[in-house]
């Protein structure tokens, strides 16, 4: 007991650290934080350090749901190193049995009437949700109640080759090229080979993409958030013309990628955040196919494989290539299907060097107005915001309200009995 507590404590200086030196924004405190006792060190701990705190307690009581949960996910959990199955659901369900010796549901209608929590009861089938105080803490309550723990595929695929991807031009509304048109029945025969037949298709609103999911014979629907990143005063030119034609753009999006927004256009940044309806909705749903865009595609699979901001514009996504990702316990599992129809190869690599700014390199590194104000990525330490009730807000310019949204307040999540 001893030795498990300090081990609770020292997770807590880690979450500390990564809060107050790190940057960090939220922290997930993940342990099986069951009883009172417990739960009221951390809720010192938050007082403390004038952090806000939000409870996930994840209750199950549904005797096959907790035998599936065990088999699907303990079994690859670090604390069952090469375990043979049986004795993982053996040694599991006694552990079960040994929680609920100590074991103090949250109570909503009393002790914990006041915290900011959510229970979720047995994986989604019901939900109580108590005094949320904040838009982060709702958007983890939307997020959760839209996930889902069953088995599922999600395919990944861009449009056929288009005549835009020939000439190397980036973005534009071009049609399929002919090899194309051969991608888009490779694919139709790929759903046919793989018997998806419940198989949802979502495409872009651009031609290409519509041109490859006509192809397929099946239903399908079109979402324009799916659309290519929007290249700006760039659209419809090559790399080498957007280099000659505006060096300094083209300079500052190799020296940070994500973050560089085209002007008149959108950043990697700004992309992710269109994107996050198409990704709550591939959580809620089951097999879906989602014939996009290479900008595009990175962006998921970043959100699937948990990529960082730095590796996702550089992810490869080759054309006439399907990526099949499988979400299982602490990961995704990803299978590579390349469809035998040749295409051109529309990647550009991460550049050694950028000469401009080697030639140019301070006012280059100035510049800011390509970034998106309400999510810099600066490091710079500010000052926290402090809710009614804790600490006094200490001024530094700018005044609290000015700050307000930019920099959201440190907040703590804590799972437990998962
Ligand atoms: O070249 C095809 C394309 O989809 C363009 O429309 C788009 O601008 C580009 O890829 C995105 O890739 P990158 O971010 O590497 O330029």
């Amino acid at each position: 007991m001893k030795i498990r507590k300090q081990c609770a404590l020292v997770a807590l200086q880690d979450v500390k650290a990564y809060l107050n030196e790190e940057g960090g924004q939220i922290a997930v405190f993940d342990a099986t934080n069951t009883t009172r006792e417990r739960r009221d060190l951390i809720l010192c701990f938050v007082k403390e350090n004038a952090y806000k705190v939000f409870f996930v307690e994840s209750v199950c009581d549904d005797p096959e749901v907790i035998a599936e949960n065990i088999l699907e996910v303990k079994v690859s959990s670090p604390d069952y190193p090469e375990a043979h199955r049986e004795r993982v659901m053996d040694d599991f369900l006694k552990r079960i049995e040994c929680y609920k010796v100590t074991y103090q549901p949250l109570d909503p209608d009393g002790y914990d009437k006041d915290l900011s929590f959510i229970k979720v009861m047995n994986v989604g089938r019901q939900f109580l949700v108590n005094r949320i105080q904040d838009y982060i803490q709702s958007k983890i309550v939307y997020y959760l109640m839209n996930i889902h723990v069953h088995s599922h595929s999600i395919y990944l695929c861009r449009h056929g080759e288009s005549d835009h991807n020939i000439q190397g031009r980036i973005g534009g509304d071009s049609e399929l090229s002919s090899r194309g048109k051969q991608f888009a029945h490779a694919l139709r025969d790929f759903i046919e080979e793989h018997k998806l037949s419940d198989l949802k298709v979502w495409t872009s609103q651009l031609r290409r993409a519509i041109q490859t999911a006509e192809e397929l014979g099946v239903p399908y629907e079109q979402w324009k958030i799916l659309n290519e990143i929007d290249a700006g005063v760039c659209e419809e030119m090559t790399y080498e013309m957007i280099q000659n034609t505006f060096p300094e753009e083209f300079a500052l999006r190799d020296q940070d990628k994500y973050h560089y927004r085209y002007p008149g256009g959108e950043s990697y940044q700004d992309l992710v955040q269109r994107l996050e309806p198409v990704i709550m909705e591939l959580e809620r749903q089951g097999n879906v196919l989602v014939i996009c865009h290479q900008a595009v595609m990175r962006c998921l699979l970043a959100y699937f494989l948990d990529k960082s901001a730095d590796d996702l514009p550089y992810l490869k996504c080759p054309l006439h290539t399907v990526l099949k990702l499988t979400p299982v316990a602490y990961g995704c599992k990803v299978e590579m299907f390349y469809l035998n129809v040749e295409a051109v190869n529309t990647h550009r690599d991460r550049p050694l060097h950028n000469y401009f700014l080697l030639t140019y390199p301070a006012p280059m590194l100035l510049r800011r107005n390509s970034y998106t104000p309400l999510s810099s990525h600066d490091q710079v330490k500010r000052p926290r915001l402090y809710s009614a009730g804790n600490r006094p807000w200490l001024p530094l310019a700018p005044a609290p309200s000015a700050l307000e949204g930019i920099f959201p307040k440190r907040t703590l999540y804590i799972p437990f009995l998962t």
